[in-house]
């Protein structure tokens, strides 16, 4: 379980809403996963993460791009890494390859992005906008 805090603003509303929703989803997800989802609720999380996805990762782009972000293109890759994750996860779907605890591996997945990109990553342009003052 992860939570949003104040502090994780990225001092745009869009960005904050977008970031706000994904934490909230994961952690439904995780709470549906304790008592058991089946396929169809996986499937509904993973195209919620995709369409979730590509709407933010436009809006945060056009937005560091605005402010002329150095960081923008390595930005871009970890974005694109993140569709291509989403992708092989939908294929396992469609395939039926995979084991009993896919559910909190597709949870763990989106926390972990949560983590290492949203408030990492993502942070790390605040950080640079802050400097630039
Ligand atoms: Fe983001
Ligand atoms: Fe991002």
């Amino acid at each position: 379980m992860i939570t949003w805090e104040d502090r994780f603003s990225m001092g745009n509303p869009l960005l904050d809403r977008q970031h706000k929703e994904f934490f909230s989803k994961v952690n439904e997800f995780y709470d549906s996963c304790v008592i058991g989802v089946g396929e169809a609720r996986i499937e509904e999380f993973v195209i919620f993460m995709e369409n979730h996805a590509r709407e933010h990762f436009a809006a945060e782009e056009a937005h560091f791009a605005d402010n002329n972000y150095p960081g923008l293109d390595g930005h871009c890759v970890e974005h694109l890494s993140f569709l291509e994750k989403i992708a092989a996860i939908k294929k396992r779907l469609d395939m039926g390859e995979y084991e009993e605890d896919f559910a909190m591996e597709v949870a763990r997945f989106g926390s972990e992005w949560l983590s290492s990109h949203t408030r990492t990553a993502d942070w790390k342009f605040v950080e640079w906008i802050r400097e630039r003052g």
